[in-house]
């Protein structure tokens, strides 16, 4: 898979943005265990442009964790451009635009899958920022605003047209937020266009390798894109590739393992981010690490509450210690 420079030979395995989730802690973890292409969370065009520097930092990118791309928001072209043009200075590898984002607020205000009911305004954005930056700008999109307009198989190629180099889909309309079941089959239809040539990317649902092969065989996408999986398993990158290559399903990590890789991870997160903040946004992580431990629930409350990182590690050793070489499925 070549989105501009960037070449991706063998199964393209992608960690996809998510808000307080993918911070460069968690993007090199995932890179570690092997994601191919990893994205920052979405960063608001209107706080980019205005200087908020938590915004501003969340453009950084690690050189290890490379190729990233930082994806932006917003519902104002102009303000989109200058925050495409704020986003490269940043040095990542692509730009992506979120077309997909489904919370009220913002797809109200016609950000986000907002968009999606303005075709002619997202062509024209997309083409604004294609212009007016040199990086590759890629887009991450819905198959459309509802069932009643599933309009993405005739927006790609316009997409396309605009000078975008990758188009990632997710298979769900914005009024199913996250419910119900991804569907590949319109994604395979984009791919099957014959106009289109850029890579297309499927996300939704991918869970292990089994649902992986499943989507690259039957829905001939040319890469796969692994949200909510990823929480609380960043191997799971490694799974998926292990079983792509030999067909086998690699053993449960076991607890002992789990503790140690949660580990190097809070760390990062605490040496990457100012005050608690590196704690409160390991919560999340920690409960989805440990996630269906039995009689867990009093180490859990205090590993999800504690302000204090030795007695974080503390704990973290004491999950080691009790549960050691069981696991958690
Ligand atoms: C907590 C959370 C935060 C998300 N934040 C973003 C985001 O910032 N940008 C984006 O394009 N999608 C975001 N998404 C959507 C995911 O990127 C992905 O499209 C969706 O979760 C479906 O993929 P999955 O089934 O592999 O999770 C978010 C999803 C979750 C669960």
């Amino acid at each position: 898979m070549q989105i501009g420079k960037i070449n991706i030979q063998e199964y393209p395995l992608l960690l996809a943005p998510m808000e307080d989730i993918t911070d460069r802690s968690f993007r090199l973890l995932c890179k570690s265990f092997g994601a191919e292409l990893l994205y920052t969370e979405f960063v608001a065009s209107e706080a980019l442009i205005r200087n908020i520097d938590k915004s501003l930092k969340k453009l950084q990118i690690d050189e290890a964790e490379r190729p990233t791309g930082i994806q932006i928001y917003g519902h104002r072209i102009d303000a989109m451009v200058e925050a495409a043009k704020i986003a490269e200075e940043a040095k990542p590898d692509l730009i992506d635009i979120n077309y997909g984002c489904p919370v009220k607020k913002i797809a109200n205000r016609g950000a986000g899958a907002g968009i999606l009911r303005d075709i002619p305004k997202m062509i024209e954005m997309t083409k604004a920022i294609v212009n007016a930056v040199k990086l590759p700008v890629t887009v991450k999109t819905r198959l459309g605003w509802d069932s009643d307009n599933l309009i993405i198989d005739k927006i790609a190629e316009q997409l396309q047209d605009a000078g975008i180099k990758a188009l990632t889909i997710h298979g769900r309309t914005r009024t199913q937020l996250y419910k119900g079941t991804s569907d590949w089959t319109l994604i395979k239809k984009v791919k099957q266009n014959p106009n289109i040539h850029i890579p297309i990317i499927g996300n939704g649902d991918i869970f292990d390798g089994i649902s992986a092969k499943n989507a690259f065989d039957r829905f001939d996408v040319d890469g796969i894109m692994i949200g909510r999986a990823a929480i609380g398993k960043p191997w799971i990158f490694r799974e998926i590739k292990h079983y792509l290559k030999t067909g086998e399903i690699l053993p449960e990590l076991s607890i002992s393992e789990k503790v140690e890789i949660a580990k190097l991870h809070f760390k990062k997160s605490i040496a990457l981010k100012e005050g608690k903040k590196g704690i409160f946004e390991m919560r999340r992580h920690f409960a989805l690490y440990f996630k269906g431990l039995k009689n867990f629930k009093e180490l859990r409350l205090k590993l999800l509450t504690s302000t204090d990182e030795n007695q974080i590690s503390d704990l973290l050793d004491e999950i080691k210690q009790k549960y050691g070489e069981l696991n958690n499925t």
